[in-house]
């Protein structure tokens, strides 16, 4: 932009010399304002402080002055002239730096950028709908320690000191008698130590075993269930769990019950459901069984209502315990467990 022109004779049209200077000054500073670039400086510049400039004019004025006047004057318009030059080189220093500098310029009319938004980790979503479909059912939430005593972790359910069940699970040992717990079953204790039955409850939570391949890791997620009451029977254990399987996969997924053996449960019974890959046809994913190992579960042994005392002639119960990884796995159709841990965005956010 240019800047502002007035005419000479503005400024020198009042008598007074004192006067000539104030209102030079306040033109220059009003033109010096409305620059917006190097150029406009500079012609304000050759303006003021050039050879034929407003200011030179003035200060080459002072022989005219009657000679009392002289001195103040020139005093006044040099000082005048030393503020302008220096006004004027600074706005002209500026003005080069900025328009050195534009490319690092904010446009601030352009669009923002989009935050990349976090999402659920899959596990953490999987775990929810878990514990969605137990709490519908009327099971509460509860949860307790990772560092756990053996008491708690082994020895209250049923898994003495030199038990060979021990070798079923791979422990981290914090302690003789400190255990990173291998899994959400000692919850079961904790639960029933701290209420009466009737008892509904789900355990999600963090266990570790010193175990690492294609699908296993050193720590993952169980969910662990236990329901105790009067009357309650392996039936309604496999309802429960045929409800919470129609609703995790789909209503035309088929379970069986398989026996098996946990210490904490009596009768035992490990549940598959048909293959969610080849509906039971036999693929690679179930080794050509059509079947697929999802969960533990089993009555609850009456030695685990001894030790938290409870009547086993007056209660019975059921528990379960199932590995979220694994249930992911096959609902998704994960083929290496690690993917869960190793934090690609590009697999995380698929879910
Ligand atoms: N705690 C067992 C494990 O981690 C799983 C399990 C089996 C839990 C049977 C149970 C159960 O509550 O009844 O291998």
């Amino acid at each position: 932009m240019k800047p502002q022109s007035f005419k000479n004779r503005d400024i020198h049209q009042i008598g007074d010399p004192v006067d000539s200077i104030q209102n030079v000054r306040e033109h220059a500073y009003k033109e010096l304002k409305a620059t917006r670039d190097a150029d406009s400086v500079r012609v304000l510049t050759t303006r003021y402080l050039g050879r034929k400039g407003i200011l030179t004019k003035l200060l080459r004025s002072v022989s005219t002055l009657p000679p009392d006047q002289r001195a103040t004057f020139g005093k006044e318009a040099n000082a005048l002239k030393g503020i302008l030059e220096q006004m004027f080189k600074v706005a002209l220093e500026r003005f080069e730096h900025f328009a050195e500098k534009e490319e690092d310029w904010v446009d601030i009319s352009l669009p923002g950028r989009v935050p990349a938004i976090g999402a659920l980790h899959p596990l953490t979503q999987v775990m929810g709908e878990i514990c969605d479909i137990f709490s519908k059912m009327g099971f509460d939430i509860a949860e307790g320690p990772e560092v756990e005593t053996d008491y708690y972790n082994f020895e209250a359910l049923n898994i003495p000191k030199d038990h060979p069940a021990r070798d079923m699970q791979d422990t981290f040992y914090v302690s003789d008698n400190i255990v990173l717990r291998t899994h959400t079953s000692p919850v079961q204790i904790r639960t029933m130590k701290q209420q009466r039955p009737p008892v509904r409850v789900i355990v999600p939570g963090k266990v570790f075993r010193c175990d690492s391949d294609l699908t296993h890791t050193p720590m993952f997620h169980q969910v662990e269930g236990l329901l105790v009451d009067e009357g309650v029977s392996f039936g309604d254990l496999k309802g429960t769990l045929t409800v919470f399987v129609h609703q995790i996969f789909d209503e035309q997924t088929a379970l069986r019950f398989r026996p098996s053996f946990f210490p904490f449960t009596e009768p035992s019974a490990e549940v598959d459901i048909a293959c969610v890959m080849c509906r039971g046809a036999g693929c690679r994913v179930c080794s050509h069984t059509g079947w697929l190992e999802i969960l533990g579960s089993g009555m609850v042994h009456p030695a685990l209502f001894e030790n938290v005392g409870y009547d086993p002639e007056q209660y019975t119960g059921f528990a379960f315990g199932m590995g979220v990884e694994r249930i992911a796995m096959l609902k998704y159709g994960i083929d290496d467990i690690r993917k869960f841990f190793d934090n690609d965005a590009r697999f995380l956010m698929q879910f």
